[in-house]
């Protein structure tokens, strides 16, 4: 498939975003840096130059709109197998949180362009903290990359470890196979089993997580043992 590689950008997202329509899906777009790389929630994404893997993939599968937040766990799937490959202790805070001792060393943002029932283009931007040796003060306490974990691991190495991990698990879920990547975010899952808090609704409530389901939810018992299946959510350890 086609790969835009650039210097630098503002996003690899945004750019993505503007010649999505265009594009076949597995279009990938990646940089060395990002001027304004966009987290979740409208936070910034810190993404120094050579640092880490600033990547978007431009995905056209024909699911329901209401599938596509699966696509993040894919990626997060994906990526601790090719971690775990490298000798990497790696851990997934569901839904897509990929840590190493606890800190997050991928952020993971999708941004889906879609009608009532069909996708248009979904791009899903990974940024893959490598090299970095320190993050700005808000964040250090949350972030790592695999320098500072003490792993020496080349970005291409990475990349291109990655990349056919990625892309067996994606086209196994377009083809409406989800099992393996069940199998991964169960095994590599820090939550299953453990007591967690559940952050929603602008609560946090306190709970157990019990089992990923294969629509790829959270079952969580909560202190009064109520069950509830959570779609999405923030949750802390
Ligand atoms: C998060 O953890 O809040 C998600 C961060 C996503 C960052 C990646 S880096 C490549 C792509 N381009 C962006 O602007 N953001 C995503």
């Amino acid at each position: 498939s086609k790969v835009i590689t650039m210097e630098t950008v503002e996003s690899t997202n945004d750019f993505a975003k503007q010649i999505a329509r265009d594009e076949q899906d597995g279009t990938i777009v990646i940089s060395e840096e990002q001027t304004r790389g966009k987290g979740r929630r409208g936070r910034f994404f810190y993404s120094g130059s050579k640092e880490g893997i600033y990547i978007s993939f431009i995905l056209k599968p024909q699911i329901e709109p209401s599938k596509a937040s699966f696509l993040t766990s894919i990626a997060a799937a994906a990526l601790a197998k090719t971690l775990d490959e490298l000798n990497v202790e790696v851990g997934i805070k569901w839904p897509n949180d990929v840590l190493i001792d606890g800190k997050k060393i991928c952020g993971i943002l999708t941004e889906m362009s879609a009608d009532v029932e069909s996708v248009e283009y979904i791009i899903l931007g990974m940024g893959i903290n490598i090299k970095g040796e320190s993050f700005p003060k808000e964040i250090k306490d949350i972030a790592t990359s695999l320098k500072i974990q003490g792993y020496n691991i080349g970005r291409l190495e990475l990349l291109w470890r990655f990349l056919p991990i990625f892309e067996e698990l994606y086209l196994s879920f377009v083809d409406g196979d989800k099992s393996e990547i069940l199998k991964i975010l169960k095994e590599y899952s820090c939550i299953l089993g453990k007591e967690i808090y559940i952050h929603y609704q602008d609560k946090v409530e306190k709970g157990k997580a019990i089992d990923i389901t294969k629509d790829g939810t959270l079952l969580v018992e909560f202190e009064n043992k109520e069950v509830k299946e959570l779609n999405s959510g923030e949750i802390s350890i």
